[in-house]
């Protein structure tokens, strides 16, 4: 009864930020749908860094007691009680269902920074119900592996999948899923991701997404973001690039107009993350100014600006959103106010969502 999966995080491009209050709030069921990018590290790009989550269970009479370690380069740092309370959140779901009463051991691996809003809980709840469940041997669909990887996480749902991802809200466990929408290679995007801090931010997105309901903006934030989630799935399902770029870039400014106005107040960006928007902002400033005079036949085509935009999750890393063929013009644009190339990390949709593997940690 051991398994292990891998599973690469998502970046939202409508935002999941609020729990629905009609509903237990362990059950993670969100106040708006949202769509998301699942994210995957592109091959030969010059960066250390994989966005890969891997864990290994087992399931076994010989352990008296759950257990759980994330395994880094200074070695295997054993859970703490919170953490271990959402990794049982989603075990013993799993557990219930497969009638089983054994205890667990469990190792993960993020090969990538925990914790700073590059979204490994996502990751590690996606690759925790998809090897726990091949051990447990329940034979679940994707749809029921992104319920059980709700209980972890929310935005987890998500990263079941490959490609680009919608989360049904739904009003229950049973109807609150993701799904896919599009596969990787239907939608023309890629991102750089400059990093800007990569330790852990100071406020969990599971703790900070409980005061959504405390700003005055959140309702409106809650009713753009059902529009915007039904815009962005017409648009990526016409390669339309723009209209997904500026609905996102929006989208996560209301998700942030949010934190900043929710009781207590949360400020995830830093000065960096302000540095690289303004730069996003003038950069496609620039594209467009040119566009219109290319359009009046003044200048020659492609001459300045480029057509990016941002996205920010929970913390102050920032994704930069571009078409594939313009991925090393944003890496300039990025390299202009010094941002290096080992704080990028070019991204596309990832090709496969999690999966069971062969190799064990343990
Ligand atoms: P992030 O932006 O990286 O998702 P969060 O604060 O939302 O940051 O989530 C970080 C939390 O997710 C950790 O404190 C831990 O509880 C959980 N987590 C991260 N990685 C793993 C992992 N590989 N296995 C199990 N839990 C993990
Ligand atoms: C800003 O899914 O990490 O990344 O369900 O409490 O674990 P919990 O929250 P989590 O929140 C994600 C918030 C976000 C936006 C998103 O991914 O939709």
């Amino acid at each position: 009864m051991k398994s292990s999966a891998l599973a690469h995080p998502n970046i939202a491009l409508i935002k999941y930020w609020g729990r629905s209050t009609n509903q237990p709030s362990y059950l993670n069921i969100p106040t708006n749908d949202s769509i998301s990018m699942t994210k995957e590290t592109i091959p030969n790009a010059n960066s250390e860094i994989e966005l890969i989550t891997q864990t290994t269970i087992e399931f076994s009479e010989s352990y008296n007691e759950d257990t759980g370690f994330l395994q880094t380069e200074g070695g295997d740092i054993q859970f703490n009680e919170v953490q271990m309370e959402r990794i049982k959140k989603v075990v013993d779901a799993l557990r219930a269902s497969a009638k089983v009463d054994l205890k667990f051991k469990m190792i993960s691996k993020n090969m990538f920074p925990t914790a700073a809003g590059l979204a490994s809980s996502a990751s590690a709840f996606a690759a925790l119900a998809t090897c726990a469940s091949d051990a447990l041997n329940l034979g679940l669909n994707k749809r029921e592996l992104s319920m059980y990887a709700r209980l972890g996480s929310g935005s987890a749902s998500r990263s079941i999948h490959g490609g680009f991802v919608r989360w049904n809200k739904g009003d229950s466990h049973e109807t609150s899923f993701a799904e896919q929408i599009c596969e990787c290679n239907e939608f023309n995007i890629a991102a750089i991701i400059a990093l800007i801090n990569r330790g852990k931010k100071e406020v969990s997105s599971d703790v900070g997404i409980n005061y959504a309901h405390t700003s005055i903006f959140n309702p409106v934030k809650i009713k753009k973001s059902e529009e915007q989630a039904i815009e962005v799935l017409k648009a990526i399902r016409e390669d339309d690039f723009r209209t997904v770029g500026s609905i996102s870039e929006k989208n996560c400014l209301y998700m942030h107009s949010v934190m900043m106005t929710s009781d207590p107040p949360l400020f995830y960006w830093n000065p960096n993350t302000l540095k690289v928007i303004r730069q996003v902002v003038n950069t496609r400033r620039q594209f467009f100014q040119n566009h219109d005079l290319i359009k009046k036949g003044i200048q020659e085509k492609g001459k300045k600006g480029l057509e990016c935009y941002f996205t920010v999750d929970a913390g102050p890393n920032i994704h930069c959103l571009c078409r594939n063929e313009d991925i090393e013009k944003t890496a300039n644009m990025l390299c202009e106010i010094g941002i290096s190339e080992t704080d990028m990390v070019r991204v596309r949709p990832s090709v496969e969502g999690s999966r069971v593997v062969k190799e064990h940690l343990f």
